[in-house]
């Protein structure tokens, strides 16, 4: 019997509509070659749907997400309305409401030429981060008290507790023990990354990366703050194999990741439950002013769709659209990753007929 994925579609604002639609040709193709298919429901959620009825994401459109294998995103942020509103409800709602606890985001150079990292190749650039999805300053407790007064007080919270803090680093572990040492190296290694000589409440994440590693003897570890970790990022980024971080710096990280590997333009993530319905989204905004133009570059959202269909179980579907990214990128045939250097139903038309072209090699 035939696999159907039931998928939602949220493409949200700005470029995700574009992005998202050639995020499912690319689906369109790669389902074809390797005999699945899959059911898509579109969710209007955003922007327009906000200003049209008042509605951010209703509490049924969680409940019927649940109800989905995984949720193909595009992107949240409109300058008509106030900034956090939509990204709170939407994105942020997602992450919290389905406990999508893991936001994976992997780091990998696909062509020395779009690092600008001096004498940096591909080999030294593939690390995959795993960024805590549900607590730190995203937890949505902060306040503010005299409001509006020389003496205003601001305040968020930074909240760990030790289950959540204990699932991602295991996260960590377990991945880094599905992925393998690097090559040259005899074990594969989790860096842990976080700030707790400042932030001390986080002397909780050094303890429990201390106790899951002990449940690890095949994987080595590392340790750097955040500071040190972004310094490391730009000199040494071969020191890095899995890492493992909180919320925050996880999210102000992987943008400094995203652009060792070519920008915003290529940078995918997942948020995901293991086991559960996750979402996908490419790590860019909604980069309002790119809106309509088919100018966005939509391979963060091809990319995401790998990640997908990864979770999905179609692993090897996953490879084979990351293969076929790749493959452009080497041939020289994808130019290069800025916005309008191709325009974006080029560059889907170009990875759908590539992963048509390689599957009747293959045959
Ligand atoms: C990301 C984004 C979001 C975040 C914003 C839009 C709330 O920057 O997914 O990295 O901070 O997590
Ligand atoms: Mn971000």
């Amino acid at each position: 019997m035939t696999k159907v994925y039931d998928i939602g579609v949220l493409p949200g604002d700005g470029i995700g509509e574009e992005v998202v639609r050639e995020g499912l040709k690319v689906l369109d193709a790669v389902q074809e070659i390797h005999g699945f298919e899959s059911r898509r429901e579109h969710l209007p959620y955003g922007a327009e749907h906000f200003l049209s009825t008042g509605e951010t994401m209703p509490d049924v459109a969680f409940e019927r997400l649940r109800q989905l294998h995984a949720v193909l995103f595009g992107a949240i942020g409109d300058p008509r309305i106030e900034v956090g509103l939509l990204e709170f409800a939407i994105i942020a709602g997602m992450r919290h409401k389905l406990d999508l606890y893991v936001n994976l985001r992997p780091v990998r150079l696909y062509h020395e030429s779009l690092c600008p990292l001096k004498g940096k190749t591909c080999a030294d650039i593939d690390m995959i981060f795993c960024r805590e999805n549900t607590e730190d300053a995203y937890s949505g407790v902060y306040g503010y008290a005299k409001k509006g007064t020389e003496h205003e007080i601001a305040l968020q919270e930074m909240i760990f507790t030790r289950r959540c803090t204990e699932r991602i680093i295991r996260y960590a572990f377990e991945l880094a023990q599905k992925r393998g040492p690097k090559p040259g190296k005899d074990k594969p290694l989790v860096t842990m990354i976080d700030k707790a000589n400042a932030v001390r409440a986080q002397d909780l994440w050094t303890r429990t990366f201390a106790d899951v590693s002990r449940e690890y003897p095949g994987i080595a570890t590392d340790h750097a703050y955040i500071d040190a970790a972004c310094m490391w990022m730009v000199k040494n980024p071969e020191w890095f194999d899995v890492a493992v971080t909180t919320n925050l710096f996880g999210d102000i990280i992987t943008d400094l990741g995203a652009m060792m590997i070519g920008g915003m333009g290529i940078a995918a993530s997942g948020n995901i439950h293991p086991g559960k319905v996750s979402m996908f989204e490419p790590i860019h905004g909604s980069a309002p002013k790119y809106k309509g133009q088919d100018k966005a570059n939509p391979l963060a959202t091809v990319l995401a769709v790998a990640l997908m269909l990864d979770h999905l179980g179609e692993a090897a579907a996953a490879k084979e659209v990351e293969a076929t990214v790749a493959d452009l990128i080497c041939s020289g045939r994808i130019r290069g990753l800025q916005a309008g250097e191709h325009s974006c139903t080029e560059l889907g038309s170009m990875v759908r007929d590539r992963l048509l072209e390689r599957a009747r090699v293959r045959r």
